[in-house]
């Protein structure tokens, strides 16, 4: 296939490739693809490969890809270790009813690398990874109820997703801010079970604990929530959440499943935090689906049988901890040393200084929020310490997607909200090339 370096309409024409396959599919998958995040208008782009920081589309364009399938990319496309160590495991059979090394090998991985990953149980997805440490806090606690961040994203469980999308219509006021059920049909028994707090609002936060009491069983915190903005967590906010957990016995569950890419022992080891439970998935999958629930031993224990009796929380899958996912998060993770997280971060720091520096020079409203090898632009400079002050405006939303296609256009494949990732594959001159695209975008 001839690539087309320089145009990038393929995704938005209607007679690309991308949009004729877009309208075959809608004769099997409702709305066309299985995953709601991949729609944009008019159309998904439909992938023909990627390699190292760059993917190319059915219709030969290619992106830089800071997307990096929802920051699960961590070393690029196609890399070589990776793509070794899945096609040796694949040759010798890739999914089995029986026990493997290569879970073993992975478990040992991350359980040296983290301080509070005593022990982990694996599990196919970062929705399954949260779903567990809730049912773990739970059954270890005996309490029903939890605490999470308005705004923030953790997957699509049912009490996990509560509040993901507030607004200003239905959210309550800000001293007492509404569970809202996200998904049309969850049962009222959900929202009476899941409180919700702002981010940063210690205060808040510490209320909200107490109030539950000896019916919580655990707060559930991302210490870096896309959708909240990608605030920096204050000292306060955290000690708060910590300190009042384990004043009234309940469970701190950290969700790391995007964050655990911010350091080599995950955002914990960086700010100090000591969770009971942590979600883990993405990048410890290698490119694979995975997920896993790790922390301490006794919250860990309700996992495993004791003596004859079933487990506290039974779990499994057909494809738990398959070899080929292990042998692909092995791989990956072992290519993860500090000197890649300090490369990691040398990466984010230019992206995020360099979006400032184009926001200056176009004389535009925005700002440039994240950290490591995260960041996130936003169509308005106020000051954001939780998901209220990161929420669009419904003039701001419609800024933001015009830069985004402009982005797109220059050959820069964000994730939507403006959020983006930097992979260890991309070059100095990849970075250049997204600030030049991000320039020309804020300047048109
Ligand atoms: C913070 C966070 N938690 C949980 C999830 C759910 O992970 P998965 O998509 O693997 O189910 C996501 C997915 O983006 C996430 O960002």
């Amino acid at each position: 296939m001839t690539e087309r370096i320089g145009s990038h309409a393929g995704g938005r024409r209607s007679e690309s490739q991308s949009a004729a396959l877009y309208e075959k599919a809608h004769q099997w998958i409702p709305d066309g693809v299985s995953r709601a995040t991949l729609l944009r208008r008019p159309n998904p782009i439909y992938v023909d490969h990627g390699q190292g920081a760059w993917v190319t589309d059915v219709d030969g364009n290619r992106y830089l890809d800071c997307n990096n399938n929802f920051t699960s990319i961590i070393v690029g496309h196609a890399n070589p270790a990776v793509t070794q160590a899945v096609s040796a495991q694949m040759a010798r059979g890739t999914a089995f009813a029986m026990a493997s090394n290569a879970e073993i090998e992975l478990a040992a991985l991350l359980c040296d690398r983290v301080g509070s990953f005593e022990l982990i149980r694996f599990c196919n997805s970062g929705t399954e990874a949260v779903m567990g440490a809730l049912k773990a806090a739970r059954a270890f606690t005996g309490r029903p109820n939890v605490i999470k961040v308005e705004g923030a994203y953790h997957g699509t469980y049912d009490h996990a997703e509560a509040s993901l999308a507030s607004n200003p219509t239905n959210w309550g006021d800000a001293a007492a801010p509404v569970t809202v059920p996200y998904s049309v049909g969850t049962p009222d028994s959900v929202t009476e079970e899941v409180s919700v707090i702002h981010f940063n609002d210690a205060h808040g936060a510490r209320e909200a604990i107490r109030r539950q009491g000896d019916r919580l069983a655990a707060v559930l915190l991302d210490v870096m929530p896309s959708q909240v903005g990608l605030p920096a967590i204050e000292p306060e906010f955290i000690a708060a959440v910590r300190d009042t957990t384990r004043e009234v016995g309940a469970l701190l569950v950290l969700d790391e499943v995007i964050s655990f890419r911010l350091g080599y022992s995950g955002a914990q080891t960086l700010l100090g935090i000591d969770p009971d439970i942590t979600a883990v998935a993405k990048i410890i999958g290698g490119g694979f689906p995975v997920g896993g629930v790790a922390g301490r031993e006794g919250p860990m224990s309700t996992f495993a049988r004791s003596g004859s009796a079933r487990a506290k929380v039974p779990s499994g899958g057909t494809f738990t901890a398959n070899p080929v996912t292990m042998a692909a998060g092995f791989a990956t993770m072992s290519q993860l040393d500090h000197d890649a997280f300090a490369r990691l971060d040398e990466l984010g720091d230019a992206v995020r200084s360099g979006l400032r520096s184009a926001i200056d020079a176009a004389g535009v409203d925005w700002q440039v929020t994240g950290r490591g090898s995260l960041f996130k632009v936003h169509p308005h400079t106020r000051h954001i310490r939780n998901y209220r002050d990161a929420h669009l405006s419904s003039d701001e939303a419609a800024e933001l997607e015009h830069f985004e296609h402009a982005v797109q256009a220059a050959g820069v494949y964000l994730s939507g909200g403006g959020f983006g990732s930097i992979s260890l594959a991309a070059t100095d001159d990849d970075i250049d090339f997204l600030l030049e695209g991000a320039a020309a975008a804020f300047a048109g």
